[in-house]
């Protein structure tokens, strides 16, 4: 049985009708002073799984009541998105190690036979906060799909940072093209500093690539440099399409052509499902557990 989480019920219908499973019927509302609600109506089977984003630290006490309800159970747990991600190191002094205290607070409903799967992870370290078994599934391959189909001219993948490196190896190699990168450094929240590497762009089709992409800094400057550099067309990919406040206006004013993106986070420009993906990676684990 599918147990959709509010933030991903696009993307849990998906994953039910490929494995031919029910989908749960839940409700979620708030109550009056904005604590979070949920049920889950139908008569659960011994074996679920949840499908929660956590773009929202809402999100995060949605999915907590989930595995509440369903202690006990054989849990399969997906966080497409992982809110808090990139939390995944003690930067200062003081400071929490935010992804782990998420993880943390799950663990007590995950059993021996329950397996966590994450996607494009920005740290693959928060794999092992968790106590079962953890799964980080690459999505890199179904946004190099799209790429290709945008019919670029002599193109080039670029990372706007070393964080997305692999990410652009990855979707380079699919492509049969060259990849190269940008240094980062960030600024603030919502700004970031790039050291301006010339890069062979000049008349090139360019991808931009990265896990995610939040208030479109990154994206932004990156896109402006490679104009600078007589870049011909500029696309951006992003596994998880964040998108706080203005980012696709920030994006676009930058001069990108278009976006492509996944249904991590149901947003109007997730036209790349990871439903199979996870849909494979259940049954997988599933025949896995009969042998
Ligand atoms: C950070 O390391 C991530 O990989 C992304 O580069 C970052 O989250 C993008 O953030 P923004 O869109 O706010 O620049």
């Amino acid at each position: 049985m599918i147990i959709s989480g509010p933030a991903s019920q696009h993307l849990a219908v998906k994953v039910a009708s490929i494995l031919h499973d029910e989908l749960a019927l839940c409700e979620y509302r708030s109550f009056p002073d904005g604590e979070a609600y949920s049920q889950i109506i139908s008569n659960l089977d011994n074996e679920v799984v949840i499908i929660q984003s956590t773009p929202t630290d809402k999100d995060i006490i949605y999915l907590l009541q989930l595995l509440d309800i369903c202690k006990g159970l054989n849990i399969s747990l997906v966080i497409p998105y992982f809110g808090y991600a990139r939390q995944d190191k003690i930067f200062n002094n003081g400071e929490p190690m935010t992804a782990r205290a998420l993880a943390s607070a799950m663990n007590p409903f995950l059993g021996d036979k329950s397996e966590v799967y994450l996607i494009n992870i920005h740290s693959t370290s928060i794999l092992s906060h968790f106590a079962c078994r953890s799964r980080n599934l690459d999505a890199t391959h179904l946004l190099a799909k799209e790429i290709e189909n945008l019919g670029l001219r002599d193109p080039i993948v670029i990372s706007p940072d070393k964080g997305a490196i692999a990410i652009a190896q990855t979707t380079a190699t699919y492509l049969d093209t060259p990849f190269d990168y940008f240094q980062k450094t960030r600024l603030n929240g919502t700004e970031v500093y790039m050291i301006p590497k010339n890069v062979e762009v000049n008349a090139k089709d360019v991808v931009i690539i990265d896990d995610m992409i939040t208030t479109g800094g990154t994206m932004a400057t990156a896109a402006k440099l490679l104009h600078q550099q007589g870049a011909n067309r500029i696309f951006v990919a992003a596994v998880h399409p964040v998108l706080t406040g203005n980012a696709l206006i920030k994006l676009y004013r930058s001069g990108i052509k278009s976006i492509l993106a996944t249904d991590t986070l149901d947003k109007a420009i997730s036209t790349i499902s990871v439903a199979s993906l996870i849909a494979e990676a259940i049954k997988f684990d599933s025949l896995r557990g009969m042998c």
